[in-house]
């Protein structure tokens, strides 16, 4: 099979998926909807436009296959939409997609698949949620529903602090309708990994494993963001947690989904406690696509053509395929970030030095990027670059990685980014 290739979204996630699919021998063309800054073949149709998003893909043909990146697409339904009218899209259906845009229905589902997921309880009315918390004497982590760009999530050091965030999220609507009901749960304590694998249904094909920096200052300290930066491998899954993972999370989350009619294809993606003291495999979440900016360094350690890989999940092939091959390297992405993300921040501002010479092995993936009318590229969003490199070891590509972002700026003191990425790949 060969075509050309719709890439929906705009990230650094997209950025990196648009750059590896451009490398098949299969693929005469990358279209982005929309792309930033440093895509090209951008067409100016929003990721949450499905009907548009349809058209298009039905006026450059039936050689096309279309790659969701966020989870808003799919929740809104693309894939479905797609389908529809017998365009190839990877990524799942609406209802498979429900693992990510509803935790509630991620822990019920956790908890009829026997899948390990921390302690829970479900809330639509803040009171109960209260009176529960009131009764509790562990640390507790409570979570808006739906979905909230990674910042719907509060990890608590004290139950006054759990009765703040019921506040907020269902009482103060900080996150809309995505706060009309909360998980609170137990929380847990260890070291976390993300575990991704492309799925066709009822074949997983794992991908490397990898780590990202979810707060926004060095340390693990301050609130949540999208993703600081990430790392592949990530040296916590060993092969013995791998299969772990692989026979209690990945493989059950395909056999439920298969029973409830709702089989799942595209990237899944189980974000992994390791519990400091025995060493077991707990769900903190699942997403139903690729993680940003964990995509970026495990696009970067891919060697095998990801095309091949994501028709073969379409048609339910993947267990014709063989094991994805990976560059022994370690990939390290630092997030540059406009200074105040994820609070407010400016925008607009001119970015300096995208034409320094990175050397080879390092790649600047754009994420809220655009261009001006003169054609510069200017910061338009919170995370503005993924900057990328591969090394040796994670102590090599820390140094590639962190060379060249000290290569690039913007404004007066405009950017930020954490020092310490990828630290605890260094053992
Ligand atoms: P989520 O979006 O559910 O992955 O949550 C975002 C982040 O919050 C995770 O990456 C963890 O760092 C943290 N988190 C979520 N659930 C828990 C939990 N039960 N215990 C401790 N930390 C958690
Ligand atoms: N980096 C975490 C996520 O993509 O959700």
């Amino acid at each position: 099979m060969s075509g050309t290739v719709l890439v929906i979204g705009s990230g650094g996630r997209e950025h990196a998926l648009g750059w590896k699919l451009s490398q098949s021998p299969r693929v005469s063309k990358v279209y982005h909807a929309p792309g930033n800054g440093g895509t090209s073949e951008n067409v100016a149709i929003k990721h949450n436009d499905v009907d548009g998003l349809v058209r298009f893909a039905k006026k450059i043909g039936k050689d096309c296959l279309a790659v969701v990146g966020p989870e808003e697409s799919l929740s809104l339904g693309v894939v479905d939409a797609f389908s529809k009218e017998g365009l190839r899209i990877f990524g799942p259906i609406k209802k498979a997609a429900m693992l990510e845009a509803s935790k509630v229905f991620a822990k019920e589902f956790m908890k009829s698949a026997n899948i390990p997921t921390a302690a829970f309880a479900t809330f639509s009315d803040a009171d109960k949620a209260k009176d529960y918390i009131k009764r509790q004497d562990r640390p507790l982590v409570v979570k808006a529903d739906g979905l909230a760009a990674g910042k719907g999530v509060i990890v608590c050091d004290s139950a006054a602090q759990a009765l703040d965030a019921v506040g907020k999220i269902m009482v103060g609507k900080e996150f809309g309708q995505a706060g009309a009901s909360v998980v609170v749960e137990e929380r847990l304590s260890g070291e976390e990994a993300s575990f991704i694998a492309l799925c066709d249904g009822r074949t997983i094909m794992p991908l490397a494993s990898s780590q990202d920096h979810k707060r926004i200052f060095d340390g693990d300290r301050g609130p949540n963001t999208g993703g600081m930066g990430a790392y592949s491998p990530a040296p916590v899954v060993d092969s013995d947690l791998h299969d772990k993972i692989v026979k209690r999370v990945m493989q059950p989350v395909l056999r439920k989904m298969q029973e409830r009619g709702t089989p799942f294809v595209g990237f899944l993606y189980a974000g992994i406690m390791v519990d400091e003291k025995t060493g077991e495999p707990s769900v903190l979440e699942f997403n139903a696509r690729m993680g940003d900016p964990e995509c970026q360094p495990i696009m970067m350690r891919m060697k095998s053509d990801l095309y091949e890989y994501m028709q073969a999940a379409i048609d339910g092939r993947l267990d014709s395929m063989p094991p994805i091959e990976w560059h022994d390297q370690t990939a390290v992405c630092v997030v540059m970030a406009s200074r105040g993300y994820p609070g407010s921040y400016k925008k607009g501002e001119v970015i300096e030095g995208l034409d320094s010479d990175f050397g080879p092995g390092t790649m600047v993936f754009h994420a809220g990027t655009a261009r001006d009318a003169q054609g510069r590229v200017v910061t338009a969003g919170g995370r503005v670059l993924g900057v990328t490199a591969l090394g040796a070891d994670a102590r090599h590509a820390i140094d590639s990685a962190y060379s060249a972002v000290r290569k690039i700026r913007w404004g007066e003191n405009g950017h930020y980014y954490r020092t310490d990425i990828a630290r605890r790949a260094i053992r």
